[in-house]
């Protein structure tokens, strides 16, 4: 059984996966209608993968008796300035988010939470993860700059990203 520091713990969590979901999703869309399709896939199948996050989140706390709630999401930008600013955003993003991880580990610990501890780190590996692909390609965007040949490699370069088996990233 959960206790009710734990469960509130795992459900801001929640809500932090979805908000990610959602920014994703709305990055991912502005790229489709600035013509960068191989971006959009990428942003696409991101937003997917934290909705799977979330989900793990949702059932988790339901399997231990616990009440998942699922949370109202306030409506992520619909404009952004240039491709190197979504990324900035995303990393941005991302840095937080393992800060919000942190903070659900650091709970478990003082409740002696050991179950809930050891599900959380697998969140914790993928953040690693997720921060150095954000970085990789954030590093790669500064040295795209304002070549329009560079940008369609690079979009490209991402529609291959977004095409790999995870194991292959
Ligand atoms: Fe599920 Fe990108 O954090």
């Amino acid at each position: 059984m959960l206790n009710k520091k734990i469960e509130k713990a795992l459900n801001d969590q929640i809500k932090v996966e979805a908000e990610s979901s959602q920014a994703y999703l709305a990055m991912a869309s502005w790229a489709e209608r600035a013509g960068l399709s191989g971006t959009a896939a990428f942003l696409y199948k991101h937003s997917d993968e934290e909705r799977q996050h979330m989900l793990k989140l949702v059932k988790f706390v339901n399997d231990r008796g616990g009440q998942a709630v699922i949370p109202e999401l306030k409506q992520p930008a619909k404009d952004y300035k240039t491709l190197q600013n979504v990324f900035a955003l995303l990393l941005e993003h991302e840095t937080n988010v393992t800060n919000e991880i942190n903070s659900v580990v650091d709970v478990c610990l003082k409740e002696k939470d050991y179950t809930t501890h050891n599900f959380m780190q697998w969140y914790v590996s993928e953040q690693i993860e997720e921060e150095t692909l954000a970085r990789n390609i954030l590093d790669k965007l500064k040295l795209v700059g304002n070549d329009n040949g560079a940008m369609y490699m690079f979009d490209r370069d991402l529609l291959a990203v977004a095409a790999a088996p995870e194991s292959e990233k």
